[in-house]
């Protein structure tokens, strides 16, 4: 086997992260939930940390009594707000060493009754704000030669499910520009990581009507993503169980596949 081949079979597809200590993140979405654990896990291991979502006053209660961390309140949705935000976070932190893009929404739906706002709003929101990250990110981290960027995606990406004909359209979109911005953006010094989580017990997935397995904890949640980035991992799905599951059946052939989840989730 070539020494190129070996290394791509079994090398990091990241470099690992052996220290948080002073790392500068943002990480938009971080005024509850995943985010917000994600933020205070970061803050413990010594990282200065960058919080925004929508909600000053929740964002504030994240970082209570933080030095190392700055609030900065701005819709994602607001193509203008974006530049503005970007640099109260740059000139708050010093610069970025990692964002994490987990801000979305949720909205489950029947293809024979769907809302086309909830659609559009789930687009905008879920992966159109993405690329208003990108646009000011990626030159930032390109420009400083080094840095991470980090999409919140779902596992219900790997396959069409029950409800999920918006919502998981736009985490499938995510999967693939993912996969998309590590092609480009590896080669050129930069990590570039997809966060897959099964169910979370949040607000988000609070909506949810029947049991959710393998369900944790955003505390548990923040740590699956922190082994997974200081590993160095492309994709930091969680929890392994349920989740490399979801994973497996996803790679079934069609038929098999469509009739377990029929099964499965009794729909
Ligand atoms: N919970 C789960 O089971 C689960 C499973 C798979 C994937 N995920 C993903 O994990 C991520 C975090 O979700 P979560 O479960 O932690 O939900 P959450 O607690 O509802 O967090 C969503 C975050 O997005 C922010 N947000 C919503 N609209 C925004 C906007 N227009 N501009 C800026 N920020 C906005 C919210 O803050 P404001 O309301 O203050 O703006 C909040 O901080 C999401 O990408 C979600 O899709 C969650």
């Amino acid at each position: 086997m070539t020494c190129g081949l070996r290394s791509a079979l079994t090398g990091r597809l990241n470099p690992a992260i052996a220290d948080w200590a002073g790392r500068r993140v943002w990480i938009v979405g971080a005024s509850s939930g995943i985010g917000a654990a994600l933020a205070q896990a970061l803050l413990d291991a010594g990282a200065h940390v960058a919080v925004s979502a929508r909600r000053l006053d929740a964002l504030e209660q994240v970082v209570a009594g933080r030095k190392a961390a700055l609030a900065v309140d701005f819709d994602a949705t607001d193509p203008a707000a974006w530049p503005s935000a970007f640099e109260r976070v740059v000139a708050g932190l010093g610069g970025i060493d990692l964002v994490v893009l987990g801000a979305a929404r949720y909205e489950p739906a029947h293809s024979w009754d769907f809302d086309i706002a909830k659609v559009e709003a789930s687009f905008d929101l879920n992966v159109v704000s993405v690329y208003r990250a990108l646009a000011l990110v990626v030159p930032h981290l390109l420009a400083q030669g080094h840095g991470g960027i980090a999409l919140v995606g779902s596992i219900a990406a790997y396959t069409g499910l029950p409800r999920a004909m918006i919502y998981g359209a736009t985490k499938a979109a995510l999967r693939n520009l993912a996969e998309s911005l590590y092609f480009e953006l590896e080669p050129r010094g930069l990590s570039v990581y997809l966060i897959s989580p099964g169910f979370v017990a949040t607000p988000m997935s609070s909506v949810n009507d029947f049991p959710m397995p393998g369900l944790l904890t955003p505390p548990q949640a923040a740590a699956h993503i922190i082994e997974g980035l200081e590993r160095g991992r492309f994709e930091i799905r969680f929890p392994r169980g349920f989740a490399g599951a979801v994973k497996w059946v996803s790679r079934l052939p069609e038929r098999l596949r469509f009739w377990l989840l029929h099964k499965a989730t009794g729909m």
